[in-house]
């Protein structure tokens, strides 16, 4: 039995606005527009996953803007987006729907009262489903599919992954009691991981893959550039050649993107020109995650000050 009818799609890919999405470069300007700054590779990953309908998942150390990919996608496609964070013991109920036994209970009291008695076919029936994000995803009545970001998938229960082998195959979910829901465009999905632990092989297999490089120092600055427009070139500049120096030396938490945004935002913001300032050992923690980090970062700074 099916309940929604549709399957995925395929077409000149999605359109936005009235403007197809028919190359990679129009990913690049799209999310440029937004100040998500891609490279190739990137590029033709969303693109793919945007053309075929098929989920993508994201791996790269922290900070490299794996969330904030979905984040500008759904922004520069001008599309809802919904977000299911993953944690351990994140559950179907809380992933892909539930039944509502609250509003259950009220209405078996409701037919007790009238001396009327409910039947499962009653009681389980699409009033009483209470959509959570893939469903919700799965059932978005468009004209565009929504973003769907399944965020670090790596942090749940690897039997959670199982849960989604049918979304991520079918753009489906079965609500055994109700029949199968079918997105009439599948929505773009997101997957992002740390690598924590390994996917399974099936989950993989049933999504496009992008690996994200932390970016070179040009590239660096011009997303720092961006995030602060306030900050000076030098400062820029020297701060992200600092950044990506010190990602060479061996640290517990490298600094990510997230971190090089914070500290030029801190030395901006504290009117500091150049790293020889004394200002910058005061800003390190924007940076420096850990004591040890702390004391590595700040030998280069003398040194560099020297
Ligand atoms: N390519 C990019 N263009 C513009 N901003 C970026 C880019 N990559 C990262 N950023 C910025 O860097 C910050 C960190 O990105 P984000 O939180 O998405 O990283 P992440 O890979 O999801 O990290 P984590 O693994 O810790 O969740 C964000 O503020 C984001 O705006
Ligand atoms: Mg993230």
């Amino acid at each position: 039995m099916a309940v929604s009818a549709g399957g995925p799609v395929s077409g000149p890919g999605v359109v936005v606005a009235g403007t197809a999405v028919s190359e990679p470069g129009d990913v690049v300007a799209r999310l440029d527009a937004v100040d998500y700054l891609v490279d190739d590779g990137l590029a033709m990953a969303i693109f793919l996953a945007i053309r075929l309908g098929k989920p993508l998942l994201l791996e790269g150390e922290p900070g490299v803007g794996k969330t904030a990919a979905a984040k500008a996608l759904s922004l520069a496609l001008g599309t809802p987006l919904i977000r299911l964070q993953c944690y351990e013991g994140l559950t179907a109920g809380e992933a892909l729907y539930e039944w509502n036994y609250q509003r259950q209970l009220l209405a078996i009291r409701l037919a007790e009262a009238r001396h009327e008695k409910l039947t499962d076919a009653d009681l389980f029936t699409a009033e009483f489903l209470q959509e959570r994000p893939i469903l919700q995803a799965v059932r978005h009545p468009g004209p565009t599919p929504p973003v769907l970001l399944i965020d670090e998938i790596d942090r749940a229960d690897d039997e959670f992954e199982a849960l989604l082998f049918e979304f991520l195959g079918e753009a489906a979910i079965t609500v055994p009691e109700l029949g199968t829901f079918t997105a009439p465009q599948p929505p773009i999905v997101v997957l992002t991981s740390n690598r924590s632990r390994d996917l399974h092989d099936a989950l993989r297999r049933r999504c496009l893959y992008h690996w994200i490089e932390f970016p070179a120092p040009a590239r660096a600055a011009e997303i720092v550039r961006r995030a602060v427009p306030g900050a000076t070139e030098p400062l820029i500049r020297s701060a992200t050649e600092f950044i990506g120096r010190v990602r060479g030396l061996e640290l517990d938490k490298a600094p990510g993107l997230a971190e090089t945004i914070d500290w030029v935002s801190a030395l901006s913001a504290l009117g500091v020109a150049g790293l020889t300032d004394a200002a910058v050992a005061g800003t390190l923690g924007t940076i420096a995650k850990t004591p040890d980090d702390r004391t590595a970062m700040a030998l280069v700074v003398s040194e560099e000050a020297s």
